[in-house]
């Protein structure tokens, strides 16, 4: 049986990895800051599925909660075949209305937390020749967006760079770039979602599948839908002043995140 490790495994698109890979039978270690939610959660999994499911609670926007999860990926006596990096958030507002405090976390979460998680799944990955690593960006990306499109886009420079570097050694790096999916996202950096139209709000489940899917074949990365797939096709041939214009007026409030 293989173990998975999900960080940000409580809400939205991490309890979706966690709902998926629990029914296909991996083992789980759920990471987030909640410890109350995480129990619920491995109870209902192993409940539900059978499987074994660890509760580690740790804040990635410190240097304890980062260390924590790191020990536990290299423990090579009980191993994590695949990590889902997906704890994030956003923060409402544009550049200067955010506090400094806020923007610096955010590149803790984001950029620090998923590099040194990769780094100690991926050195014990390595010695046994297989395992996985899902870093969760977003199409955010591809467009100039603040420290939170900086910070996504370095997500896919890091993975795609990574996985190149461990091309043949066993271990597949992706990264995963949603459009808007309905998560709690959006409700807890307060931001409004009334002006986002229905057809670009994808489904957490669907996703998922079609990211696992991805990362069986192969890709290092995965823009898991048809729609967001033809704009992010649209948005490579849009002059970057224009994109950063539009982006920039269309405000943090409606944004893809
Ligand atoms: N929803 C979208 O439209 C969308 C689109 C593109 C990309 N994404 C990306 O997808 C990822 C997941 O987002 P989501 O929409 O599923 O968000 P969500 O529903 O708000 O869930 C966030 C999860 O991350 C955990 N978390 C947040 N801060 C954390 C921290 N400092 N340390 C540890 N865990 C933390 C939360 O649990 P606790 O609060 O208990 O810690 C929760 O389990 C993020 O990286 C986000 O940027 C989302």
């Amino acid at each position: 049986m293989t173990t998975a490790l999900i960080t940000g495994s409580t809400a939205g698109i991490g309890a979706a990895f966690a709902r998926r890979l629990s029914a296909d039978g991996h083992n789980l270690v759920l990471v987030a800051r909640d410890t109350k939610r995480l129990q619920e959660q491995a109870t209902e999994l192993h409940d539900r599925h059978g499987i074994e499911a660890e509760v580690l609670t740790a804040d990635l926007a410190t240097d304890d909660g980062i260390e924590a999860v790191a020990t536990r990926l290299a423990d090579r006596k009980n191993p994590v075949d695949l990590l889902v990096n997906n704890a994030g958030f956003g923060n409402k507002g544009r550049f200067l209305d955010v506090p400094m405090a806020d923007e610096l976390t955010m590149l803790k979460v984001h950029c620090e937390a998923v590099l040194r998680l990769t780094a100690a799944a991926t050195e014990a990955m390595r010695e046994r020749g297989r395992g996985g690593v899902v870093n969760v960006a977003s199409v955010a990306a591809f467009v100039p967006r603040g420290t939170y499109g900086a910070s996504k886009s370095w997500v896919v420079q890091f993975t795609q760079g990574a996985a190149k570097d461990l091309a043949g050694s066993g271990v597949r790096l992706m990264a995963l770039c949603p459009g808007f999916v309905r998560t709690e996202f959006h409700q807890r950096a307060g931001m409004g979602t009334d002006n986002i139209p229905g057809w670009m709000w994808l489904d957490a489940d669907k996703l998922v599948a079609a990211a696992l899917g991805d990362l069986a074949r192969g890709k290092s990365l995965s823009i898991p839908d048809p729609r967001y797939k033809a704009l992010m096709g649209i948005v490579k041939v849009t002059p970057r002043g224009l994109l950063g214009g539009i982006s920039s007026r269309t405000g943090r409030k409606y944004g893809p995140q």
